[in-house]
């Protein structure tokens, strides 16, 4: 049993930007975080992970992209509210680094698509627990333009990779959140004969 370990996986913590305190992460931790994404489970090494962070200016290019998306989207469905416009705008200088995770299709489609969604996912898991063993905030949204049809192009990517989410990174103002998990024997059948 590595204690370390299991308090590393339990006390991970999910840091939402109303927490930062508006300071800088080091990029070495943030390199730190990608290496160790890098080193997520890949079944027959399709490496599909990938990575656009964005930080310093480059969070208002991120802002520009998913509020013109968002403007696009709700014009067209006459849903547009300027408040929601704004916040899309502005929302992502809230964190210090905003990583936009994707999944890269493997060309020969040599996997099934979920084993690739499921690599790409692990890899985040990798980050946030780097991020949290550095006494960094993190936390993935799948919310804003995650999902939305035009997304791809917008941040160039190729028709077949998926956009997971973005993994927002940030110095937190506290380290005493809590979550919780309903007991494990509940979701676990086993069969020993
Ligand atoms: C696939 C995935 C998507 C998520 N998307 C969002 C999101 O859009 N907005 C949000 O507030 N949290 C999101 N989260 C973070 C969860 O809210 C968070 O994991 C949950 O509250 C449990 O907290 P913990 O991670 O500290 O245990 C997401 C988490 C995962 C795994």
């Amino acid at each position: 049993m590595n204690a370390e370990v299991n308090s590393l996986i339990h006390n991970r913590r999910s840091v939402f930007p109303k927490d930062y305190t508006g300071e800088t992460v080091d990029n070495a931790i943030i390199q730190q975080m990608l290496e160790n994404a890098n080193w997520a489970p890949t079944h027959k090494f399709t490496e599909p992970w990938r990575f656009i962070v964005y930080s310093g200016e480059g969070r208002k290019k991120l802002g520009a992209i998913q509020a013109s998306l968002y403007e696009k989207k709700s014009k067209a469905e006459g849903t547009f509210d300027e408040t929601k416009y704004n916040n899309m705008l502005n929302k992502p200088l809230e964190s210090s680094h905003i990583i936009l995770v994707y999944m890269k299709r493997d060309e020969k489609k040599s996997v099934p698509e979920m084993e690739e969604l499921g690599s790409t996912f692990m890899a985040v898991q990798n980050m946030y627990l780097t991020a949290s063993a550095n006494k960094v905030g993190a936390y993935l949204s799948t919310g804003g333009v995650t999902f939305y049809k035009d997304a791809n192009e917008a941040f160039g990517l190729g028709p077949e990779d998926k956009i997971i989410g973005f993994f927002h990174v940030g110095m937190p103002k506290r380290t005493d959140h809590v979550s919780r998990r309903n007991p494990v024997d509940a979701k676990v059948q086993w069969v020993n004969s």
